[in-house]
Order: structure tokens, then sequence, then C-alpha cells
């Protein structure tokens, strides 16, 4: 751990949780509990709850939670040490030096170490650039435009003729092969050993939104194959959940997004005082970076290349923008094919206006759609009608189907009252209006593996005996840190038991005991885990024979499955047999007994 815990925890302890969040998203206060909309999905009801008996959030849709170090890891996509670090400065506490010694650094968690060879590296990119050797790369750079004060904000760099001098730079920094290969900046083979991925490019470093790098872009200086080269993905580049600029268009005020192809078209347009653009990252744009827009504005303006893929770029792009809530605007950048020579060509008067014309997505959509069919043939011009029928299927809402329908039937002389019977023979014949594609669940959500049920029985426990520790002392004979079969539920466990006996059991400064991103929210899913019945939530809310009732069936089942866990055990490991023998006997007379709760 960089800080000591006492530090860590007065740091938490000091930050409400409710507070902190609500600098982020609106909260209403229902009974103990503020909702709001998840940050972190895409969701149109509240399923993002924030306790402060707790000092804990957790969204019953995606699963995301933690206290309040947490939240500021998984929003601003920081390390433990930094987000700490910012809830310090929040709340006026001055936090210790921390001199790296050699044996701190080898403890620093793998990824802080590769956030610093990607600064290293752009530093060592920088320099090469305004070195002579660098001439060949900043010459580039100045014939497409661009001037010293760009370069310099942007970072932008040169990798030279060779390929083993940032290794060694960086071996000279006192980081492994290992961590070099892992940090994407080199790769390793039998033949040349570990050599520079990068070589005789131009350089773009990728900072995230907090100005940190996680990767890199390489352009060929001229024609070459591939245009560009990307550092793969790497435990601090997920090129899902950032995009290229967004470091600077977070603080743009300009009420609207620009979503372009590239890592030029964001540079050319920054510079010319269009600091809302923002690029993906040499991949489709995703829903998760969609999500991150969405933190600050609702008007995404679609910039991409005029050619045939940059339209079906941004086709696709609409449909994910309009799965999680965002309206698209398309930019017309006729008659060039990026934003880049566009502003290059006709400046930035031209390319405000153009702006300001942007086009609805959806018009933008039946326009590409209208290239596909002659409609000088009525043949080809019934089958296009009917397109568009489909799709203004796809509005759920009466008023905006109108709207568009009114739109578009002007715009393509087509008389509305068709148009109406159209989409209401479309209806008829799919039986209804296509709902909306609901989001799928995050792949890494394992709710329904068969070891989960069990786990769900776990979690139930500690989410109980947190929140009601009078009723340990009579469950205390029957349970134990060994009962939980999964490694990191058994050390929580044995974390709240520690506190129960001790009078002090905090389960918001548990969470920060856990510097994983993951690991904390599966923590935080053992806190925020209940057995819903006809009154909601039966631990809070049922009956005192309810809730003894509950309670039992629940040991039972946290009881045998690990009796079945030993078992299993018992051939690879003979001291396990104790363990088998006294659960065995627990099991027993649990079942026996009646647990009385006295509320
Ligand atoms: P473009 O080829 O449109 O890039 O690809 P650009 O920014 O206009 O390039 P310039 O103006 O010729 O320098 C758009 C984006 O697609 C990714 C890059 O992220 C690029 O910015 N790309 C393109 C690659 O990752 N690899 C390639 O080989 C080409
Ligand atoms: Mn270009």
């Amino acid at each position: 751990m960089y800080y000591p815990d006492e530090i860590i925890e007065e740091v938490r302890a000091r930050n409400n949780i409710v507070d902190v969040i609500s600098e982020h998203v609106r909260l209403q206060k229902k009974g103990s509990t503020y909702f709001g909309l998840c940050p972190f999905h895409n969701e149109k009801t509240p399923s993002f709850g924030v306790t402060p008996s707790k000092q804990m959030f957790y969204c019953f849709g995606c699963g995301a939670g933690g206290n309040v170090i947490s939240f500021l890891m998984q929003y601003e996509n920081a390390t433990f040490s930094e987000a700490v670090k910012m809830l310090a400065d929040r709340a006026g506490i001055k936090l210790p030096e921390v001199e790296m010694s050699a044996e701190m650094k080898k403890a620093a968690n793998e990824k802080q170490l590769l956030l610093e060879i990607n600064k290293e590296a752009a530093k060592y990119f920088y320099y090469a650039l305004r070195s002579p050797a660098g001439k060949h790369g900043y010459e580039y750079f100045k014939g497409r435009q661009l001037t010293d004060d760009t370069m310099k904000s942007w970072g932008l760099g040169y990798s030279n003729m060779y390929s083993d001098d940032l290794v060694k730079y960086l071996r000279s920094k006192g980081y492994k092969d290992e961590m070099i290969v892992k940090s994407g900046l080199a790769s390793h083979d039998e033949k040349h050993g570990t050599h520079d991925k990068f070589w005789n490019r131009v350089m773009f470093p990728i900072q995230d939104i907090n100005h940190r790098v996680i990767g890199f872009g390489g352009r060929v200086m001229g024609e070459g194959e591939p245009k560009y080269l990307n550092s793969p993905e790497t435990p601090v580049f997920d090129k899902s959940r950032n995009l290229y600029g967004l470091n600077f268009a977070r603080s743009s005020k300009k009420g609207h997004m620009i979503l372009c192809e590239g890592y030029m078209d964001v540079i050319a347009m920054h510079q010319a005082g269009f600091n809302e653009a923002v690029a993906s990252l040499g991949t489709a744009f995703t829903s998760g970076q969609a999500n991150i827009l969405k933190r600050f504005t609702q008007d995404v303006i679609l910039s991409y290349d005029s050619d045939g893929a940059g339209t079906k770029a941004a086709i696709r792009a609409i449909g994910i923008l309009r799965e999680n809530g965002l309206s698209g605007r398309v930019l017309d950048l006729k008659p060039y094919k990026d934003p880049d020579e566009f502003i290059k060509n006709l400046g930035k008067e031209e390319f405000e206006k153009r702006i300001a014309n942007a086009r609805n997505s959806f018009y933008f959509e039946i326009d590409v759609l209208s290239r596909n069919f002659d409609l000088s043939d009525p043949d080809g011009k019934t089958r296009f009608h009917k397109e568009i029928a489909g799709k203004l299927c796809s509005f759920a809402d009466d008023v905006e189907r109108n709207n568009y329908l009114e739109g578009i039937c002007r715009e393509y002389s087509v008389n509305p009252e068709s148009m109406r019977k159209l989409v209401g023979t479309v209806v008829a014949q799919t039986g209804l209006i296509k709902p909306l594609k609901p989001r799928p669940l995050p792949t890494d959500n394992k709710k329904n593996a068969p070891e989960e049920g069990l786990k769900t029985a776990q979690r139930i426990l500690i989410t109980w005996l947190s929140e009601e520790p009078e009723i340990y002392p009579k469950i205390s004979e029957y349970i134990s840190p060994s009962d939980f079969t999964d490694e990191l539920y058994a050390k929580v466990a044995k974390k709240v038991i520690t506190g129960i006996e001790n009078a002090n059991l905090i389960p918001a400064s548990i969470i920060s005991e856990f510097e994983d991103e993951e690991e904390q929210k599966i923590v935080a899913s053992m806190f925020n885990t209940g057995i819903s019945g006809p009154e909601g939530n039966i631990i809070e809310n049922g009956s005192k024979l309810d809730r003894e009732h509950a309670l039992k069936e629940i040991l039972i089942k946290v009881k045998e499955n690990s009796y079945e866990y030993n078992s299993k055990k018992l051939s690879s490991d003979v001291a396990a047999l104790d363990d088998v023998i006294k659960g065995k006997k627990q099991l027993e007379r649990l079942r026996g007994i009646q647990i009385t709760l006295d509320k």
C-alpha cells in the first residue's frame, strides 16, 4: 500500500460519499438511500444507490460498487493512490510525501508501473522530435500545418530509425523487460529479443481524461502500411472506454461534443478553436464511449470521413448513440474528405456554419438509405418509402414519430397521409413498434453461473451481519470465515466478524483494503445483497417469523455448501477432515434449532 492505512481511512471518512457522488450524479433521497441514474451504464430508471449509513454505492443494474475511493477510481479512471490523492485534496488533508524506494517500486501495482513507462516513453519521443535526429518528424507535422504550440500541448513526438533504443532507455530507468513488453511499447521474440514496437514514425501519445499517457498511435511519415500503428490494449489502455482529446474537450463549454475519426482531425479542430472534438482510438465507437460522452452532453455531432467507409462508421455510431440515449447530428463536410482537410481549405468560420447546420442523424440515415434506390423508378420509390416507414417504427413515442414523419415527407415530397398508412401497415405486420435494443449486461457479469447461486447466500449473510451485527452472537457457533468458499469472500467475512467482535465494523473501510477495482466491486456486492420478498427486502422489512426463517435457510445453505466443498477437498487434503466432521455436526444442530430474532 502506497499510504498508511490510517491515512487512507481518514481520507475516506472525511469525504462523505453522498457529497462526492452528488458532484457528478444527480441523486434523490428515498428512505435511507439516495438513488440516481448509474454513470457506469445506460439506464432510464435509477438502479444506482448510495447509502450514507454504509458510505457505499452499488448499482443493481451493472454491479458497479464500492466506497468513495472506488467511485473516483471508476468514474475518473484513476488508480487507487490517485483517487486517495484527489479525495485528500478535496478534504484538505495533507498526505505524507512518499519517497519511492526500490522496494516500494516493486510493490507498486502493475497499473502504476505501466503508466510510468508510458509517461517515460512519451517524454522520450517528445524530446526526440525536438532533437536534430527528429527533424524529419518535425517537418512532417509542420507540413500538416501544426504550430509549435499545438505540437507541445498534444505532446507529439517522434520514434527514430532504431528499433531498440526505447527499450534500452526504459531499461536504464529501471524497468524490467517483462513490464516494457506488457506496456505494449515493445515485443519479444527469440530472434530479435525485446525490441521497440514503434520506430520511424511520428508519435501521438494517447491521454486519458486525467492527462495520463495510456498508449500511443504512430503514423508513417508519408505513404506506407499500416498508416497508423496503435498500442495494443493493456491494463491501463482500454480502447472502448477512452476517447482521444477528451482530456481537453471535457472542459470545453460548447454544449455539444464533436466525434471524429482520427487523431489528426481532433488536433486540427482543436488548433482551429474547436476544442470540443474527440475521436475513438483506431477502433469503432463503443457503448462505453457513448456513456462517457453522456456525462458531458446530450448532443453529439458526428464528423466522420465523407467516403463510404466513413458513412458506414457514422451510421453505426448513430445507432450506438441512440441506444445510449444520446441524440446524434451529422456534419456535412463536402466537398472535403475530413474535418482536417475541410478546415485547411475553407477555414474555421465555414466549419462553424457547418456545425450550426449539422443534420439530425435520422435525416442523415434516410439520406444514405435513399442512395440505394432509383427514385425515378416508381418501383424503387415504393420500396424506398416502405423502408422509411420501417425506420419510423423505431420511434416508440407518437409525437416524436409524427414529427419525423412530417419532416421526412416534406423533404422527399411524400404525402404524409399515405406514409402514415404505410407505417400502420408495417406496424400491423411486425406486431408493434420495434422497441429500442435493450443494453446487454456487461460480459463480466457472471450472475448466472451456477456457483454464483451459492455465493449469493454467502453475500446475503455478509450483508445481514454488517447491517445487523446483533445477530452475530446468535449464529457465531455455526459459522466461521472458512465457511466462505471463495478466497475473497473468506477474507471479507473474516474482517466483518473481527469488526463485530471489536465493535468497530465499518464496511466502507474494508473496501479500501482492496486496491483492485474489480475486487472492490465484488466486495461492495457482498454488502449490498438482500432477499426479495413480497414486502421488499426481507432482511429489512420482513416479519419476525419470516426473518428468522430466512436466516436459518441462508445459514443452512452456506453450511451445506462449505460442507460439500470441504468433502471434495478430502482426497487431496487430509487436514480438511476435521473441518468436514465439525461442519457436519454444526449442520445437523442447525437443522434442529430455532433461531429467535427480537427486533
Ligand atoms: P484516417 O486514415 O482517416 O486517419 O483514419 P487520419 O487521421 O485522417 O489520417 P491522416 O490525416 O492521413 O494522418 C482514422 C483513424 O483510424 C485509425 C487511426 O486512429 C486514425 O486516426 N487508423 C487508421 C489506424 O488505427 N490504422 C490505420 O492504418 C489507419
Ligand atoms: Mn485525414
